[in-house]
C-alpha cells in the first residue's frame, strides 16, 4: 500500500500520480489534501510519514510546490527516510543506497511526465543492502541518540522542577 499526500501546490500532481498507480493496480491511499485551497504541507507530510511508520503503508509519496518542505517535515518522523528527487537516477539511488521509504516531489519543479518516470523508477528499485545497510543503520543511530538526549533533558527538567 502506497500512501500519497500533498498540499495545495502538489494537488494536481497528486491526482496524476494516484491515477498512474491505480491504472497499474498498485494499491494506494489518498491522505489529502482534497483541493487547491491553501493547506499546510507539514500536515500531509506527517500523515503520509506516520502511515509508513505505523506499517499501514509500505511506502509513501508526498508532493508540495518544491518538495522541500514535505521532505523536511517527513524526515522528522522517526524511521522515515524521505528523499526529494527531481530525476530518475536519484530516485533509484534513494532506494538502492538509502532505502528511502518516502519519495518527495515538487510539482512546481518537475513536469508530470518526469514525475511519473521518477515514481515508476522509485517503486521498482529495491534496497541493495550490504555496505549501505551499515550506513542506513547509522542514520537510525542518530535518531536514537537524539531521542535519548531528549529523554535525558526531559528527566533533568523533571528533577529541576521537583
Ligand atoms: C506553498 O506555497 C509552498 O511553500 C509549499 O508547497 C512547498 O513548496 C514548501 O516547501
Amino acid at each position: 500500500m502506497i500512501a500519497v499526500g500533498s498540499d495545495h501546490a502538489g494537488f494536481r500532481l497528486k491526482g496524476i500520480i494516484l491515477d498512474f498507480l491505480r491504472q497499474r493496480g498498485v494499491p494506494c491511499r489518498d491522505l489529502g489534501t482534497t483541493g487547491t485551497d491553501a493547506a499546510d504541507y507539514p500536515d500531509f507530510a506527517r500523515a503520509v510519514a506516520e502511515a509508513v511508520r505505523r506499517g499501514e503503508c509500505s511506502r509513501g509519496i508526498v508532493i508540495c510546490g518544491t518538495g522541500i518542505g514535505t521532505s523536511i517535515a517527513a524526515n522528522k518522523v522517526p524511521g522515515i527516510r524521505a528523499a526529494l528527487c527531481a530525476d530518475p537516477y536519484s530516485a533509484r539511488m534513494s532506494r538502492e543506497h538509502n532505502d528511502a521509504n518516502v519519495l518527495c516531489l515538487g510539482e512546481r519543479v518537475v513536469g508530470p511526465g518526469l514525475a511519473l518516470a521518477i515514481v515508476e523508477t522509485w517503486l521498482e528499485a529495491e534496497f541493495t543492502g550490504g555496505r549501505h545497510r551499515r550506513r542506513v543503520d547509522k542514520i537510525a543511530a542518530i535518531e536514537r541518540d537524539y531521542a535519548s538526549e531528549h529523554a535525558t533533558l526531559e528527566g533533568a527538567g523533571d528533577r529541576r522542577s521537583g
